[in-house]
């Protein structure tokens, strides 16, 4: 195939966690749980909840910092910063340009996209598409969450699954084949109430009752996001995979959403992927929803577990329902 525009590829990744580990003994204190039936159910062993005067940006900016080292580049070679978050430090502004000043970054122009688990994704996608049209060379993409904040910690069926992290990429423009091969995103919005925070937006904003009611934390019917989840990230990953003309033997590495073992090892069966290739780090961190693909992929890339030339998937689902694929030549 004849390449017409430029690529873009990933330059350096880095990525941040909190240093609080809350283990599933932790939480069978504090709910009627077991470290049996959360590790069987979901294959997460603990997570990191944020010191409670830190916020999102905070984790953002460590690994924001990390990521333009790893590249070897300064904040003021970016052209943008583009962070995937549904738990930003505020309603407005965004949490970019929060990172923005925290960072540093001058002449440069930042903002969020929502969509939940499926965030650090969008982020990427649209990043690649301002690299590749020529608009900016450089751009700082993140993924970041506090969904503890987010959490009823009385309700056992949600509590025991999320975490906190971010994870961030340096995009630029690809001198050779290495880059971004394809990148495909789709939402579903009849199921928007199938995962969400009930109250403290625009429909229900807060108030004594909607904290009383305990509507300001995550409600999900997990099983309809287990079913729906399984199937879309195996079609939408089809279809980048053939948009890049390669097909799923190709693939050297895939880094898929940490929400759940189970889901990871279904779409591995169905993708007809051996879980070797597989990452899976969420017994470690649960679900850090936007931040969950870069922080596996920065950790896959300093274990050097990526080689130059490896095809590395990426595929995300969440809130919305969102989902989205990406494929990258390392
Ligand atoms: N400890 C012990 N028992 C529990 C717990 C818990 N932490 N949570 C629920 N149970 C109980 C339920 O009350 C229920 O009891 P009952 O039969 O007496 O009513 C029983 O366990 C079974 O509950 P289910 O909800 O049917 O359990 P299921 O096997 O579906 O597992 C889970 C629940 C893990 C949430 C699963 O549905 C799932 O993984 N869904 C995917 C959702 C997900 O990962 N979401 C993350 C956000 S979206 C994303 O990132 C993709």
């Amino acid at each position: 195939m004849t390449r017409t525009e430029p690529r873009s590829a990933i330059l350096g990744t880095g990525s941040a966690v909190p240093s609080a580990v809350v283990t599933n003994d932790d939480l069978a204190k504090i709910v009627d749980t077991t470290d049996e039936w959360i590790t069987t159910r979901t294959g997460i062993k603990e997570r990191r909840v944020l010191e409670e005067d830190k916020a999102a940006s905070d984790l953002a900016r460590l690994a924001s910092e990390r990521a333009l080292e790893n590249a070897g580049l300064e904040v003021a070679d970016l052209d943008a910063i583009i962070v995937g978050t549904c738990t930003a430090d505020y309603q407005f502004p965004s949490l970019a340009c929060v990172l923005e000043a925290k960072l540093g970054a001058k002449d440069v122009f930042s903002f969020d996209v929502n969509a939940a688990c499926s965030g650090f994704l969008n982020a990427l996608s649209v990043a690649d598409m301002f690299v590749r049209s020529g608009r900016i060379r450089k751009a700082l993409v993140v993924g970041t969450d506090v969904l503890s904040r987010f959490l009823d910690w009385q309700d056992r069926s949600t509590c025991i699954l999320f975490g906190d992290g971010a994870g961030a990429a340096v995009l630029g423009v690809s001198d050779d084949d290495r880059g971004i091969l394809s990148a495909r995103l789709q939402t579903d919005g009849s199921y928007a109430e199938t995962l969400y925070v009930r109250a403290g937006g625009s429909k229900r904003p807060a108030t004594v009752e909607t904290v009383e009611n305990r509507e300001h934390s995550i409600f999900m019917n997990g099983k309809e996001v287990f079913k729906v989840a399984v199937r879309s990230m195996e079609e939408i990953s089809r279809r980048v995979l053939g948009e890049a003309e390669l097909c799923v033997e190709d693939v050297s590495l895939v880094v898929p959403h940490q929400a759940n073992r189970r889901i990871i090892t279904a779409l591995a069966a169905r993708l007809c992927i051996p879980m070797e290739k597989v990452i899976v780090n969420l017994h470690k961190y649960g679900n850090t929803s936007a931040a969950s693909i870069p922080v596996a992929l920065d950790e896959v890339r300093r274990e050097g577990r990526i080689a130059a030339g490896d095809i590395v998937l990426l595929n995300a689902f969440g809130a919305g329902f969102a989902w989205g694929a990406a494929v990258i030549r390392f």
